[in-house]
């Protein structure tokens, strides 16, 4: 391989509405379901989400990925024209057709570049990242912008206090650039692994080609998000863990090697506890799902967008992405920033 690939820049934007635990409170109250601000913080460690306003075309899901689009590439010192690729990981696109990343490409004006979306729900940023880096390896891309964007709350059930509590609106965003293959800030080792014998475990029935939402269906709210959280919870603690020691055995690395963990933001407690497995302090770790919630593709480069942006994450350190989501799917990336 002659070349690498490096992110040189970050960026991220979130609708602006904040919804509090005490907020869902109420809200959930009027259809009659209870549940507490006290369960929903002890159970996933969240405060607040933010959640779109649809009708507001500055808050659909590719108008927030504009944004966190524009602030990366300002961060990378380049304009949409240079852009090459863009790869917009997404369950919860703007429009069935065409793609989240043909509505961005026309609204960054990036003329030069092919777009396409990627699907592996909150594992998605990963899998975009990894395809850049393949092109980028082979020469074919120089500048490819990533997105992991989400506009969930359409598709969530509101009557359903299990899932959602758990989720919110947000995008984050980040280019990346060709670099010499000798470099030593770069991405250093990837790995991508689904198991779609795992589909029940979060899944939408209606609305796409298999099942069409009629009239009957809407009102059983088939076109939502079902979940089986607590065992997700369970393979989300183990395999995260596991892609995590991989990731470290296979480049000679140990925990103490590692200056950040990136975790995919689903729930407090589910960070909690890889930690614990990796012996890893939390100090290492970046969180915020407190403030924003499962984003799914978001969560990734929205906390990573945050600590580079304040400067906790510092030139040479060597930090570790590592999601799962719907499908399942799984992803993890090493890299030296
Ligand atoms: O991006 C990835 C996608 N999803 C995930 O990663 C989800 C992973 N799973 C989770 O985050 C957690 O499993 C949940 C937050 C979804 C649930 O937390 P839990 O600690 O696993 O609770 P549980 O499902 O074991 O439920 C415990 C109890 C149940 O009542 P009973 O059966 O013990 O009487 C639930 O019905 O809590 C009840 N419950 C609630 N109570 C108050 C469930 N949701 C609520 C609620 N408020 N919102």
């Amino acid at each position: 391989m002659n070349f690498a690939a490096k992110i040189t820049g970050t960026g991220s934007a979130f609708p602006k509405n904040r919804v509090s635990n005490s907020d869902i409170v109420k809200k959930l109250a009027k259809s009659g379901i209870e549940t507490s601000e006290e369960w929903i913080l002890e159970r996933t460690g969240i405060y607040e989400r933010r959640i779109s306003d649809v009708e507001n075309p500055k808050e659909q899901n590719s108008s927030l990925a504009f944004s966190a689009a524009q602030k990366a590439l300002e961060m990378a010192g380049k304009s949409p024209e240079d852009i090459d690729q863009i790869l917009y990981a997404t369950c919860s696109p703007d429009t069935p057709l065409p793609s989240s990343g043909c509505w961005l490409q026309h609204k960054l004006g990036a003329h030069r570049a092919w777009a396409m979306d990627i699907n592996a729900a909150c594992s998605g940023f990963i899998y975009g990242l990894v395809t850049a880096e393949k092109f980028i390896q082979a020469g074919q891309v120089k500048t490819a912008l990533v997105v992991g964007g989400e506009v969930l709350s359409p598709i969530l059930n509101w009557e359903d206090r299990n899932s959602c509590i758990l989720f919110g609106d947000g995008a984050g965003a980040a280019i990346i650039e060709q670099i010499p293959s000798d470099s030593s800030r770069r991405i250093l080792y990837s790995h991508l692994l689904s198991d779609g014998n795992l589909w029940e475990l979060l899944y939408v029935p209606a609305g796409g080609s298999n099942m069409e939402v009629t009239p009957e269906r809407y009102a059983k709210k088939l076109h939502k998000l079902r979940m089986k959280g607590k065992e997700i919870f369970k393979v989300a603690v183990k395999t995260l863990a596991d892609f995590a020691l991989q990731a470290l055995k296979k480049n000679q690395m140990t925990t103490d090697d590692l200056d950040w963990f990136v975790p995919h933001q689903a729930n407090r407690r589910i960070i909690e506890a890889v930690a614990d497995r990796l012996e890893l302090p939390m100090e290492k770790i970046l969180v915020n799902v407190d403030r924003f919630g499962n984003t799914s593709a978001a969560t990734i480069p929205t906390v990573l967008d945050e600590a580079n942006r304040d400067g906790r994450i510092k030139e040479g350190q060597m930090v570790l992405l590592d999601a799962f989501g719907a499908g399942l799917t799984y992803g993890s990336i090493l890299m030296r920033w």
